[in-house]
């Protein structure tokens, strides 16, 4: 499709998804905020993510670390040592920085001039703990989420009398100083991570990297995303993390081309051997150091490539009977899970006060149930297409008939189709479609 990203960014602001931070002083650093329906489809994600992962498996349990820690675990974990750094190059003359591996020659892409030689650049957010700016209060906002589990390895295995293998998992903000943030919400220097740590023995190391690399992938194609546009991509040796042995991406065919969503990593015995060395805790479990498998996702480059993926243009619209035929019709076709409007409640015509009244008793006895939105403005098949733009499952008017029958009409946002159902019927009837 067409220009797929403007619309993206377009519909985004338009509708509620994603608005840039500060936006009212220009802008910031690559920052996006997340507008009621963004926050609605981010929260949807994280459920989705929390209900495969912790109720659908057993012993994996959770966790909430704080993104501030002690500096002394990113000298363990290699962040400030081992190299959790990019390469970058200023230009001589606008004295712009950029990342090498991102540069196609050896030119200043703004404005021509000479580079110089590549740096290393770390790329953690350093902050001040306390009054005082000094280097004993320096610390750094977490650049990956698991350093928490790892630091609270002995904590989690004792207060759950655990067994290994088991796994933790966390959801939480991670931040980069990243030197070309890019391509929308893709690539920022705040973003929340979805992580889930695996430990095993280290002979069951590669059975458990392959068993979670196709439950990730099942993951994307359960909650519809379309199999052409994901693939896995073996990270070279070169190119893996300092703490990998072995890791594989899931790549997203995103509009500016395939790229990484998601990692499985084999981070071996690395995270936990090193914080042994540098505390006074002894994180072996009997006598060995068990090996990590991890699941790494970004919530906001998942999001980011479910509404992609979801997003569809019908030429000429889907209804044929209204001049709406003329028009080309957009709808996002999330799964309903994630759908961040479930029911759209709308009263035939607004200048029927028993109409309105029927519509708001309904959206009021919906609400403790379901994300619903209540819309009596426009024509009824422009509401229901306002309705399509945003993903909303089902559309449910109240007409003349309601009266007599005391039901409406619940039209699919997929089929087109309406169905009348009982009002008395409709918590339990939307429960079970919706599957909540
Ligand atoms: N704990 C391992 C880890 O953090 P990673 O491959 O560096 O691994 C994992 O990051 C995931 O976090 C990525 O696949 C991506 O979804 C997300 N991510 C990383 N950097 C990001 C950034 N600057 N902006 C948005 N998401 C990012």
């Amino acid at each position: 499709m067409d220009n797929l990203l403007d619309k993206i960014v377009s519909l985004s602001k338009r509708r509620g998804f994603i608005f840039l931070s500060s936006e009212i002083y220009g802008g910031f650093s690559s920052c996006y905020d997340f507008g009621p329906l963004g926050t609605e489809l981010k929260k949807n994600i994280k459920k989705a993510w929390y209900m495969e992962m912790i109720r659908k498996h057993d012993d994996i349990v959770s966790l909430d670390s704080s993104i501030l820690m002690s500096p002394k675990v990113w000298q363990a974990s290699g962040h400030l040592t081992a190299g959790f750094s990019d390469e970058l190059v200023e230009c001589k003359k606008c004295h712009h920085r950029f990342r090498k591996d991102f540069l196609d020659k050896d030119k200043c892409p703004d404005c021509g001039g000479n580079l110089t030689k590549p740096k290393k650049f770390n790329l953690m957010m350093k902050t001040f703990v306390g009054p005082v700016e000094s280097e004993a209060s320096e610390t750094y906002l977490r650049p990956e989420t698991c350093q928490g589990i790892y630091v609270n390895f002995n904590n989690i295995l004792n207060s759950m009398r655990l067994k290994i293998p088991f796994g933790v998992a966390q959801i939480g903000k991670a931040f980069r100083n990243e030197i070309t943030p890019k391509d929308f919400i893709y690539r920022t220097r705040e973003f929340e991570q979805m992580e889930m740590q695996w430990f095993c023995q280290p002979k069951d190391a590669t059975k458990f990297f392959n068993y979670w690399k196709k439950e990730r992938m099942n993951w994307y194609l359960n909650l519809g995303i379309k199999k052409s546009n994901l693939r896995f991509k073996e990270v070279v040796k070169d190119e893996l993390a300092h703490y990998a042995k072995k890791a594989v991406d899931i790549e997203y065919k995103f509009p500016f081309g395939w790229q990484e969503i998601e990692g499985i990593h084999n981070r071996g015995d690395w995270d936990l051997s090193n914080h042994s060395k540098h505390s006074n805790e002894d994180l072996k479990y009997q006598g060995y150091y068990p090996h990590i498998i991890e699941t790494s996702v970004g919530v906001d480059r998942a999001l980011f490539a479910f509404l992609i993926d979801s997003y569809s243009e019908i030429k000429g619209g889907r209804t044929k009977t209204t001049k709406s035929a003329k028009e080309v019709e957009t709808m996002l076709k999330l799964d309903k899970s994630l759908a961040p409007v479930k029911v759209a409640v709308l009263p035939l015509v607004k200048n029927k006060p028993e109409i309105v009244k029927k519509a708001k008793e309904v959206y009021q006895m919906l609400k403790p149930h379901f994300a619903v939105q209540y819309d009596e403005v426009g024509s009824i098949g422009r509401r229901y297409r306002r309705g399509d733009e945003i993903g909303t499952v089902f559309a449910l008017t109240v007409d003349f008939d309601s009266f007599k029958k005391n039901d409406f009409t619940v039209r699919d946002r997929d089929t087109m189709k309406q169905e009348r159902v009982k009002i008395k019927d409709i918590t339990s009837f939307l429960k079970e479609k919706l599957n909540v």
